[in-house]
């Protein structure tokens, strides 16, 4: 394939770049893929735009594993130190309270792009067949990364990220049947505690990590085979009118542009909106009033605070999350019930869909402004 860049196809029919490839080729069997990269054919459409979000996802989930990296170097996961040592590392080690901002909002952004792309998914329908287990994969993914910010979010132990964990611990204590039995495992007792502390460090640093890149290889790896799904519209449109750009090299250099700009955004708000830290949290003090958990719980907290104490014989937060886990099982299983075979169904899945997004998008800032 001729290259589009004179530059590049010069590079590329250097001595040195045919050498070093035969080489390569012969060690890693690369030809196989460089054929199937240059086969891949992306759709375009009025909805490509959400192309990006997946890529950008990944691109923040790279940042948080440098960055945190860099972190580790000077945390301490022990009672008297935590708050201390990310004091020290704000004040004291040059650009640390860079790299922590960076780290804390990649942390929040990435969790909004997470959701953009799965919601993106969800109308485009791309979860439908042969799809499914990308769908899955990405759920699970959408829930490790929860974890990594209720985990990480306890951390630098200040007052806020002590009883924010607190009130996060109780609310998952609610949960019908296994509630109770994953609050006391991850607390490590009764009360949070130094116990706490170790627990959520090595889930944050070593247990969802690992889990993180098992699922996200598998997710990758079938993004690849399958290719990009085509929206209803797309795939009704005559073959002259269907209009695809290569993967390589156009798609990927447009996915670092758009990979630039979120970049250059995180860069601006660590910079302008550097992360604080608030003063060590004392476990026996009285929790400081308004404290809420981080913006993607919130619309579950403000809905659990409506309900009544009890509903009949059951706690109403109870009821509460065995609602939030109904929601988390219809969207898992949607590509169960709404395979694109039934116009009724589809449409029931996007209504379902909108209700799902104006009910975060309402109890958030309902939340966030109570
Ligand atoms: C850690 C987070 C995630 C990363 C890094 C990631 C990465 C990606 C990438 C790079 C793509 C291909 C480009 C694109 O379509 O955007 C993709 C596709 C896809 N992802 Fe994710 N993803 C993540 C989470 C999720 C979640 C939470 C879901 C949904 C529950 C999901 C479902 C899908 C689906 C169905 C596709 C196929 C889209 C298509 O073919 O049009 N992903 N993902």
């Amino acid at each position: 394939m001729k290259s589009w860049c004179p530059v590049l196809e010069s590079i590329k029919n250097s001595q040195g770049f045919q050498k070093s490839y035969a080489w390569l080729d012969e060690r890693f069997q690369l030809s196989p893929l460089v054929a199937f990269a240059a086969k891949k054919k992306v759709p375009m459409h009025a909805h490509s735009v959400w192309y990006y979000m997946g890529g950008v996802a990944f691109m923040l989930i790279a940042i948080q594993v440098i960055t945190g990296i860099l972190l580790s170097i000077y945390y301490i996961p022990e009672l008297g130190s935590a708050n201390a040592s990310i004091l020290k590392l704000t004040t004291k080690v040059e650009f640390g309270w860079f790299i922590r901002s960076l780290h804390s909002w990649a942390a929040n952004l990435l969790i909004g792009v997470v959701f953009l792309h799965m919601f993106s998914a969800y109308f485009m329908k791309a979860y439908r067949p042969p799809r499914e287990i990308t769908w899955w994969t990405g759920l699970i993914l959408l829930v490790l990364m929860m974890g990594f910010g209720f985990t990480g979010y306890l951390l630098p132990w200040d007052e806020v990220s002590f009883f924010a964990t607190k009130i996060g611990l109780d609310i998952a204590g609610k949960t019908p049947f296994i509630g109770e039995f994953l609050a006391n495992i991850l607390r490590g007792g009764p009360q949070i505690s130094q116990a706490t502390i170790s627990r959520f460090f090595t889930i944050h640093v070593f247990v969802l990590p690992l889990g993180l890149m098992a699922l996200l290889g598998g997710h990758l790896w079938l993004v690849q085979s399958l290719g990009m799904s085509e929206p209803e519209s797309f795939k009704k449109l005559p073959a002259e009118k269907k209009k695809y750009e290569d993967f390589f090299p156009t798609f990927v250099l447009k996915d670092v542009m758009v990979w630039l700009l979120f970049f250059n955004l995180l860069a601006a708000f660590a910079t302008l909106a550097p992360w604080s830290l608030g003063s060590e949290a004392d476990p026996f003090a009285a929790a400081p009033d308004g404290i809420k958990p981080e913006w993607y719980f919130l619309a579950m907290f403000q809905f659990l605070k409506l309900m009544p104490s009890t509903i009949g014989p059951i706690e109403g937060e109870m009821v509460g999350m065995a609602f939030f886990a109904l929601i988390a099982l219809i969207l898992a299983l949607v590509p169960l019930w709404d395979k694109g075979h039934s116009a009724k169904l589809s449409a029931w899945a996007t209504r379902f869909g909108v209700i799902v997004i104006l009910g975060f998008v309402t109890f958030t800032l309902w939340g966030a402004w109570s």
